[in-house]
């Protein structure tokens, strides 16, 4: 147990994306120990699932600090006391200082509802169809001082269809969502996914610009 990664998960809702890494730990594919999870929201599902899974919750509502730095460092403070070796955003919808993104720098992932770098920020599904878009998808990428801006881990791309809507194409980015946030987050606690130079690199090898890239023609 004790020589597994440890990893801090960061939510502010639903939680389905920590709910993979939790089945990733329960079926033995996933070799990390989840060591808190925590919320910038009360009464969010995401808790429920942490602590029907015996992961200590902590929740730390931004409501309550009067500025976006002294609610960061709180933050950073409790993460620390878990001694993490990684960091998870697992849609943490939160602006974060660079005080924070430097101080988890190479060791803070975030997943990103789009295939980087279009679509950065909120209703990236809508956007996507708007735009007349052939595919969409979704991006693990670690974090830096730029909002959705980081070296890109991997890729999953989906079709658009002609009939979607933003929540059909939602639920089909999701359920990639599913699929990859697992994957880079293994990588990462095995020792094979680096932050080195401003770039991912993965085996030793530096990534594309894109990250690893899957696709899935699943409707
Ligand atoms: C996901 O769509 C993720 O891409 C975005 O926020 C959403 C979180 O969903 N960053 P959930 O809370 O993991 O269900």
């Amino acid at each position: 147990m004790s020589n597994k990664a440890r990893v801090v998960v960061l939510i502010s809702g639903s939680g389905s994306n920590l709910q993979a890494l939790i089945d990733g730990v329960q079926s033995g594919e996933l070799p990390i120990n989840l060591a808190a999870v925590i919320s910038n929201r009360p009464d969010v599902f995401g808790l429920e699932r942490a602590t029907k899974a015996n992961i200590p919750t902590e929740l730390l509502d931004h409501k309550t600090f009067t500025d976006r730095e002294s609610f960061d460092r709180a933050l950073m403070e409790k993460i620390d006391s878990y001694q993490p070796d990684l960091v998870v955003l697992a849609g943490f919808m939160r602006i974060l200082t660079p005080e924070f993104t430097q101080h988890y720098l190479g060791r803070m992932l975030n997943i990103h509802p789009s295939l980087l770098p279009k679509f950065q920020g909120l209703h990236t599904h809508q956007r996507a169809i708007d735009a007349g878009e052939s595919h969409h998808g979704v991006t693990v990428h670690f974090v830096t001082a730029e909002l959705d801006g980081g070296p890109a881990v991997v890729q999953a791309r989906v079709p658009v269809l002609a009939n979607d809507d933003a929540s059909i194409l939602a639920k089909r980015v999701q359920r990639q969502e599913h699929v990859i946030y697992p994957l880079a987050v293994k990588w990462f606690a095995q020792g094979d996914l680096h932050m080195i130079d401003g770039k991912s690199v993965l085996k030793g090898e530096p990534l594309p610009a894109s990250g690893f890239l899957i696709s899935s023609d699943e409707p």
